[in-house]
């Protein structure tokens, strides 16, 4: 190759890389999830390092037991790399159902189904339900403790 020709093909290589980064960027997952999202204004427990990798890999725990489409259809055929919408973007209301709203709506009477949906607007809860609700069925299919219920096992104490 001619000096010019190397040139012009370093360059090609540099927007082919440059390329592939920011579309790296724009889908990696961290190996390990820091649970602070940015819609709570404050978050009153302590931060969950949630291990999204581990989880997959290690639990073998497949995409779709936790994230589906708009319309709760398990997203069984995701794949890493692909984009996929954060929770909050649908559970949209930050913390969870107020006491008050629930007896509330029960005063009313609204029907179970209609207060569990009213419930999963709430992020909280829908995150608790996703995550506590396969810990349960686990431990106890499986008669361990080994994946956690307790709220300091996740939101460990502020020191
Ligand atoms: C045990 C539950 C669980 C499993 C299994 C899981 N995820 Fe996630 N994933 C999450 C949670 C929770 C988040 C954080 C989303 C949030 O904060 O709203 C997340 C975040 C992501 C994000 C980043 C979203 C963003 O823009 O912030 C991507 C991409 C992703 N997951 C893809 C996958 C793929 C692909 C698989 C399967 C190979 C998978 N996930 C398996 C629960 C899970
Ligand atoms: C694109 C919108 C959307 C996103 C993003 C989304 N959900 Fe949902 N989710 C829904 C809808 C719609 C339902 C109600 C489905 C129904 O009525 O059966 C639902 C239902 C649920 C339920 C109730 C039980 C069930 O499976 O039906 C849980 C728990 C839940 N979502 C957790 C999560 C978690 C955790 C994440 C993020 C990893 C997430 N959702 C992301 C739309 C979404
Ligand atoms: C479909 C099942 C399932 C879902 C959903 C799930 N987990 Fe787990 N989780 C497990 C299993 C299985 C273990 C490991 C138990 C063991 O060690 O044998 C585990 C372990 C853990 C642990 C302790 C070990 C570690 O890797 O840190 C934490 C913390 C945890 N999960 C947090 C979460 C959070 C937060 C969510 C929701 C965003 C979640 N999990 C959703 C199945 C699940
Ligand atoms: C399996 C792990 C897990 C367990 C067990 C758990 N949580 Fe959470 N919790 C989470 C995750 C993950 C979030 C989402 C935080 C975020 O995305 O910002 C959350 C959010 C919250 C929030 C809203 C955010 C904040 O800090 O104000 C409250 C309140 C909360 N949890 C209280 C509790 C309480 C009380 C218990 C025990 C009854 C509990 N949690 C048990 C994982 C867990």
């Amino acid at each position: 190759m001619g000096k010019k020709r190397i040139l012009v093909f370093s360059a090609v290589c540099l927007v082919f890389l440059f390329a592939a980064g920011t579309m790296y960027a724009a889908t990696a997952v961290q190996d390990v999830i820091k649970m602070d999202n940015k819609a709570y204004e404050k978050h009153s427990k302590a931060i969950v390092d949630f291990t999204h990798k581990k989880h997959n890999e290690e639990y073998k725990i497949g995409c779709g037991e936790c994230h589906h489409d708009d319309k709760g259809k398990a997203l069984n055929d995701l794949k890493l790399g692909d984009d996929v919408k954060n929770c909050i973007e649908c559970h949209k209301l930050p913390g969870q159902m107020p006491g008050k709203l629930k007896k509330e709506m029960r005063k009313n009477k609204a029907s179970k189904k209609e207060i569990a949906a009213k419930e999963m607007e709430y992020h909280a809860e829908a995150i608790h339900e996703n995550c506590i609700g396969c810990h349960k069925d686990y431990n106890k299919k499986n008669k361990t403790k080994a994946a956690p219920q307790a709220c300091t096992k996740c939101h460990p104490k502020k020191k």
